[in-house]
C-alpha cells in the first residue's frame, strides 16, 4: 500500500465515554463488518471486557475509506484506557499519527481523557476533538466544546460533534481522520523495523504480535529478530485484522498488522520492542522500550490448600497472556501455600484474580497489597521489599516508598472533600485548576501505599461517584514507615503484618486486633491478640477463655446425638490452623482479609 493513502490513528477517551461504540460504528460505516453480523463492542474480545464494558488489550482494525473520490486506507489502533496500562497506552499511540480525542458530550473531560491526551501529546499526534453522545438531552455540547478547546488549544468550532449510538457525524469524523492526520513517512530502501504495540496469546495460533512498520518491509518466510532479546523467529503468518484476520504476504512503510512466529508466550514478543530482519539487522531499535514494572504486590492463597497446583498452573496460563505478571511461591502460617504476585496496579490486581477464579474456577485470598520499598540499613546495606515478612530486622537508617503523580478531577463542590482525603493521606497538593466554572482538576503527589489501599473508594464516596482519578509514577521519597506485626497469644501471624507509616501503625494495628478478636472463638485459655512494632506493643485486644464441653449438653442424653457431635467437631478440626497453641478457623483470617 502507498503510504501516502494510509491513515494510523487511536480514539482516546475516558471510560464509558463511548470509545467501543464508536469503534462499531466505524466498522459498519465502512462496510468491514455488516449489520447481521454486528455485535454490540465487536473489539473487545475477552468475555470479562465484555462484562466489565472495560478495554484491556489493544487491537488493530484496517478499514477502507474513499475521500475525495480517493480509497484510503484506515488502521485504528485500539488503546486500553486505563493507568494501570499507561505503558500499552503509550506504545499503541507510538504506532499512530493522529489521534481522536473522545468526551462524553454529558460528562465533560475526565482524569484519563487528560492523561490519554497528555500521552498523544508527547507523542506528537495530531488530535482531533471529537464530543460524542450529542443525541442525549443532557448534552451540553458548547459547553464542553469550550472546555476542550481551551486545554488543547483550538477553537470550539473545530470540535466535532458526532453521536456513536445514531452515527450521526461519524462519517464526517473519518473525512477528518483522512484530511488532517498525517500519512505515515519511514525509509522503505532502508533496513526493516517494526514496533510491537501488542501481543497476544491465543490457544490455536500461538502468539499474535501486533505490529505497525516504520521502515522497510517484512514478508512471510522471514527471519525476523526482537531487538531487545536477540531472539530470532521465523514469520509463519502475516495479515491485518479487518477486523477478522485476512493473511497478507507481507506489510510494508506505515502499514500496520499482526505476525505469527510460533512462539508461545508473550514475554518473546513485548511490547515496544523493534522488530528487524536477522539477515539484515537494523542497527538502532526504536527508542522508548521499557520492561513491564510491577508497581503493587499481594499474597494470593487458595482458600482450600488442595488447590495449590491449580493456582500454579493458572498463574503460568495467564503469564503466556500477560507480559506484566509476575509471581513467585511464597508460604504463609496462617493461609498456607500461596504465591506472591506483582501488578502494574490496582485495576491488574483486580482482573488478575478476577480471571484466576473465573477462568480456573479457583476460590481465592489475598492478602492486603503492599509497594515496593527501599530499606538503606545503617550499616548501608539495602533491601528491596515486597512483603512485610521480608522487612529486615537490625538498625534501618531509611526507608523509601514509591510516591505517583495524581490528576483528580471532580466538581468543584467537592474540593474541600478531596483536599480532606488527600492530607489524610500524606498527599501534597501540587496545583489546582479549573477547567471549566463548576469543574476543577486537582493536583497531588502521594505515597502510592496510601493509594493501594481503598483510596478508589473512599474518594467516589466522598464525591458521590463525581470524581475521577489518574496516577503516574514519580519516584521515591524517604518516610517513617514501620512494620506492624499481628500476635495472636505472642506468636506472629505472617498474613496480617503490614508495613505502614508511623503515624497510622495504631489505626492498623487496633482494627485488625478487634477485627480478629471478633472472628476467632473463644479457646481454653485466654488469649491476647496484640499489635506491635518490633518488640513494642501498641494495640491490644483479649479473646476471653471459655470451657468448650460438647457433650455437657447432652447429659444423660441419647448415645447417637453424642457421636454425631464428636465427628461434627472432628470434620470442623480439619480446616483449623494452629498459631502458636491457638486453634483457628481459616474462615476467620480470610474473613479478617475480607472485611473492611
Ligand atoms: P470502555 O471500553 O470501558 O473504555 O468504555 P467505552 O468508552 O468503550 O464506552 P462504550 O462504548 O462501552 O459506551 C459506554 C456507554 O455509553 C454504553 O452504554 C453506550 O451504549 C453508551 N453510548 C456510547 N455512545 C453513545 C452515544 O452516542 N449516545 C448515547 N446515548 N449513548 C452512547
Amino acid at each position: 500500500t502507498d503510504p501516502a493513502t494510509i491513515r494510523n490513528f487511536s480514539i482516546i477517551a475516558h471510560i464509558d465515554h463511548g470509545k467501543s461504540t464508536l469503534a462499531d460504528r466505524m466498522l459498519q460505516l465502512t462496510g468491514v463488518v455488516n449489520a447481521r453480523e454486528m455485535r454490540a463492542q465487536y473489539l473487545d474480545k475477552m468475555d470479562i471486557e465484555r462484562e466489565r464494558g472495560i478495554t484491556i488489550k489493544s487491537q488493530a482494525v484496517r478499514m477502507p475509506w474513499t475521500h475525495d473520490g480517493r480509497g484510503y486506507v484506515l488502521n485504528m489502533i485500539d488503546t486500553p484506557g486505563h493507568v494501570d496500562f499507561t505503558y500499552e497506552v503509550s506504545r499503541s499511540l507510538e504506532a499512530c499519527e493522529g489521534a481522536v480525542l473522545l468526551v462524553d458530550a454529558a460528562q465533560g473531560i475526565e482524569a484519563q481523557t487528560l492523561a490519554n491526551l497528555y500521552l498523544a501529546l508527547d507523542a506528537d499526534l495530531t488530535i482531533i476533538p471529537v464530543l460524542n453522545k450529542i443525541d442525549l438531552p443532557s448534552a451540553q455540547p458548547e459547553k464542553f466544546a469550550a472546555e476542550i478547546a481551551s486545554i488543547i488549544g483550538c477553537q470550539p468550532a473545530d470540535v466535532l460533534q458526532v453521536s456513536a449510538k445514531t452515527g450521526a457525524g461519524v462519517p464526517e469524523l473519518l473525512d477528518a481522520v483522512v484530511a488532517q492526520v498525517p500519512a505515515p513517512t519511514g525509509d522503505a530502501q532502508a533496513p526493516a523495523r517494526a514496533l510491537i504495540f501488542d501481543s497476544v496469546y491465543d490457544i490455536y495460533r500461538g502468539v499474535v504480535t501486533y505490529v505497525r512498520v516504520v521502515d522497510g518491509e517484512l514478508s512471510t518466510r522471514d527471519r525476523i529478530r526482537m531487538m531487545s532479546t536477540g531472539a530470532a523467529h521465523e514469520v509463519l503468518e502475516m495479515g491485518v485484522h479487518s477486523p477478522e484476520p485476512v493473511v497478507c504476504a507481507g506489510l510494508g512503510v506505515g502499514e500496520v498488522g499482526y505476525l505469527i512466529t510460533g512462539v508461545k508466550d508473550v514475554r518473546q514478543s513485548r511490547v515496544g520492542d523493534t522488530v528487524t530482519l536477522a539477515t539484515r539487522p537494523s542497527a538502532q531499535p526504536l527508542a522508548g522500550y521499557k520492561q513491564p514494572k510491577p508497581m503493587v504486590f499481594a499474597g494470593v492463597y487458595p482458600i482450600d490448600s488442595v488447590d495449590f497446583p491449580q493456582l500454579r498452573e493458572a498463574l503460568e496460563k495467564l503469564q503466556l497472556n500477560d507480559a506484566a505478571l509476575v509471581y513467585e511461591p511464597e508460604t504463609s502460617g496462617a493461609l498456607g501455600f500461596g504465591f506472591r504476585i506483582g501488578f502494574l496496579g490496582l485495576l491488574h490486581m483486580e482482573i488478575v484474580q478476577e480471571r484466576l477464579e473465573r477462568e480456573f474456577g479457583l476460590d481465592l485470598i489475598s492478602t492486603a497489597p503492599s509497594v515496593n520499598y527501599r530499606v538503606v540499613m545503617e550499616d548501608g546495606s539495602q533491601h528491596r521489599v515486597t512483603n512485610p515478612s521480608e522487612f529486615p530486622e537490625g538498625k534501618i537508617d531509611t526507608v523509601f516508598e514509591p510516591v505517583v503523580r495524581t490528576n483528580i478531577l471532580c466538581p468543584a463542590e467537592f474540593i474541600g472533600a478531596v483536599m480532606e482525603l488527600c492530607q489524610g493521606r500524606r498527599g501534597e497538593q501540587l496545583g489546582l485548576d479549573y477547567l471549566s466554572e463548576d469543574r476543577v482538576e486537582m493536583r497531588y503527589r502521594l505515597p502510592l501505599g496510601e493509594i493501594v489501599f481503598d483510596f478508589f473508594d473512599a474518594l467516589k464516596s466522598r464525591t458521590k461517584g463525581y470524581a475521577s482519578l489518574d496516577y503516574e509514577e514519580d519516584g521515591e521519597q524517604p518516610s517513617d514507615m514501620v512494620k506492624v506485626d499481628i500476635l495472636l497469644n505472642g506468636e506472629p501471624v505472617d498474613a496480617f503484618s503490614a508495613i505502614v507509616h508511623r503515624e497510622k501503625a495504631f489505626g492498623y494495628g487496633s482494627e485488625m486486633a478487634s477485627r480478629l478478636r471478633k472472628l476467632i472463638p473463644r479457646q481454653q485459655f485466654e488469649v491476647p491478640i496484640q499489635a506491635a512494632i518490633g518488640a513494642r506493643i501498641i494495640a491490644r485486644e483479649t479473646i476471653r477463655a471459655v470451657r468448650k464441653d460438647v457433650l455437657a449438653k447432652c447429659y444423660g442424653g441419647d448415645i447417637s446425638r453424642k457421636r454425631k457431635l464428636l465427628e461434627k467437631q472432628k470434620q470442623g478440626k480439619k480446616r483449623m490452623k494452629m498459631v502458636g497453641r491457638v486453634e483457628v478457623p481459616q474462615e476467620a483470617f480470610v474473613a479478617a482479609l475480607t472485611t473492611s
